[in-house]
């Protein structure tokens, strides 16, 4: 079965697609890739139809990664849709909360740093898009650490 993980930032051209091209990434070297599907969305939808940030794209790319996702906002659909809907810091969790069409969906919140490991003392992935080069190196480091908790954290398929 299928593990479907939405990834949630603010405005979906920063963190959220670059997480979703690392979990990708790191899903394909782990031959994981049939086991889950991945995707991301904006809490804000200003950027709706932009490719990831130039910065974010270069950083990324300088570490292997791909990014041609295409932003979109998050919409109610994605509560029923996805098993884990990843927020990257607390006004992106909090959002997701408030748009949460149950309890029962909101119970597929989670926060990022949740699967972080090598990031101990951090509680949200710091918004890059105002910082120079160092603040999306950060993003990068800390986002290829949660994207191997994640894939630690699937159960084994039957
Ligand atoms: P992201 O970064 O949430 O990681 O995609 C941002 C992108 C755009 C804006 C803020 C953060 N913005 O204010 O337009």
């Amino acid at each position: 079965m299928k593990t479907r993980i939405l990834f949630v930032c603010l405005g979906n051209i920063c963190r959220s697609p670059a997480a979703e091209g690392i979990l990708r990434a790191k899903a394909g070297l782990s031959g994981l890739s049939e086991r889950i599907e991945v995707d991301s969305a904006g809490t804000y939808g200003g950027h709706r139809g932009e490719l990831p940030d130039p910065r974010m794209r270069s950083a990324a790319s300088r570490r292997g990664y791909a990014l041609t996702h295409r932003a979109r906002q998050v919409r109610e659909e994605d509560f029923e849709r996805f098993d884990r809907i990843i927020a990257m810091d607390d006004m992106n969790y909090e959002t997701l909360h408030r748009l949460a069409p149950s309890r029962e969906a909101s119970r597929r919140i989670f926060r990022m740093t949740e699967f972080c490991r090598r990031h101990p003392d951090r509680t949200y992935v710091p918004d890059p898009y105002y910082e120079g080069h160092e603040g999306f190196e950060l993003v990068l480091d800390m986002l290829e650490d949660g994207c191997e908790g994640i894939l630690a954290s699937l159960t084994p398929d039957e």
